[in-house]
């Protein structure tokens, strides 16, 4: 058996993990640094970095702890490396490193967005690869062809915001709290989604590629009329909010799906799996399930605990890494953008 520790903190979150060869987790702990980023609306770097200081090592004997684990049965020591805010990711870096050469293990630098991929798979005895994954983050939203652990090529991106950040700006607009996704999805069980034909943006004719700055723009004119860019909100009930933040998940959960589909008609692949924070959003999850279901595609949604960001899936594709003799040296570099290849 082979024990992995994993170390996460490529944005807001603190997070260390123990797996047993990329399938059993037997520790999964998660610090999250809500309360410290909500005045600012976002994430502040610097505060991020300071928090994870403060944290980690607690973290990491929380994760031993509650994984009855001690540090001479650790084999692996994985850490996120890329992409991400590099004064956060360096904290885990640094740290990761420091275990590897105090307690004589080997070191692996995990691609965060290639652990969103692989994250699905954790704990499947038959991963369902080669698949199209849908990757839907704060940071990110792509589509990829996984052939297997990390072994990922890009298929399309967002050219401006990730689905995510299109949430939590639209959140901000409907003076709803950061973060707004899950804050939108709440207020949008109460809500029509018919109220507000907001744009699906498909770019041009088989583009896998997204774009959500129109339609947050098209719910900020909504809220507050042309050429304003506040007011407007005192004049809007609680079901008119509703209404919107409904008309808008559904906008963006329809481009989703149209683009997951897009990809599969493209690749030929059977397969669909979906990660990433917004992977969470039960609007999503359902209507991927059910075009998947109709269209006899195999679809795989992470599991709700591996959706946001976590240190299992760093643990579990760690795993494989190393399996493969993808181990890194202490001149381990925090990187700000990802090793994917297009295809
Ligand atoms: O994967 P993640 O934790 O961090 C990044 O790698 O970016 O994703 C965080 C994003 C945030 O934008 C958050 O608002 C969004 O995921 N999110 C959701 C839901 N839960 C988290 N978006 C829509 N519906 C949700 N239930
Ligand atoms: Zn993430």
């Amino acid at each position: 058996m082979t024990t992995v520790l994993g170390i996460e903190t490529s944005c807001d979150e603190t997070a260390v993990a123990v797996v047993d060869d990329g399938v059993t987790v037997r520790s999964n702990v998660v610090a999250s640094q809500i309360e410290l980023h909500r005045k600012y609306g976002g994430v502040v770097p610097e505060i991020a970095s300071r928090a994870h200081i403060e944290n980690l090592d607690t973290i990491v004997q929380d994760a031993l702890d509650q994984a009855e684990c001690a540090p001479s049965d650790v084999d692996v020591i994985a850490v996120t490396n890329r992409p991400g805010l590099v004064p956060a990711l360096l904290i885990g870096v640094t740290a990761a490193k420091t275990l590897s050469w105090a307690w004589q293990k080997p070191l692996v630098g995990v691609d965060h967005i290639h652990a969103h991929a692989y994250s699905p798979a954790i704990g499947l005895a038959q991963p369902p690869w080669p698949a199209v994954a849908l990757i839907v983050s704060g940071g990110h939203t792509s589509l990829f062809r996984v052939n297997g652990p990390a072994d990922v090529q890009l298929l399309g991106a967002t050219l401006d915001d990730a689905a995510g950040e299109a949430f939590d700006k639209v959140a901000t607009i409907l003076g709803l709290p950061y973060p707004g996704g899950p804050e939108i999805e709440k207020a949008a069980k109460h809500g029509d989604a018919k109220t507000v034909d907001f744009p699906r943006t498909m770019l041009k004719r088989g583009s896998l590629d997204f774009s959500f700055s129109g339609i947050k723009t098209a719910v900020r004119y909504h809220i507050h009329g042309h050429g304003k860019i506040s007011g407007g909100l005192e004049k809007r009930s609680p079901a008119d909010i509703a209404n919107v933040a409904a008309s808008f998940q559904q906008a963006v959960v329809d481009v989703l799906v149209k683009k997951a589909m897009l990809a599969v008609a493209q690749t030929g692949l059977s397969n669909v799996i979906l990660g990433g924070g917004v992977a969470a959003n039960g609007a999503l999850r359902s209507a991927m399930e059910e075009v998947c279901r109709t269209r006899d595609i195999n679809f795989v949604a992470a599991p709700w605990a591996y959706c946001t960001d976590n240190a299992a899936m760093i643990a579990a594709l760690g795993f494989h890494m190393w399996q493969r003799g993808d181990i890194a040296g202490l001149d381990l570099d925090a990187l700000a953008n990802s090793s994917t290849r297009v295809a």
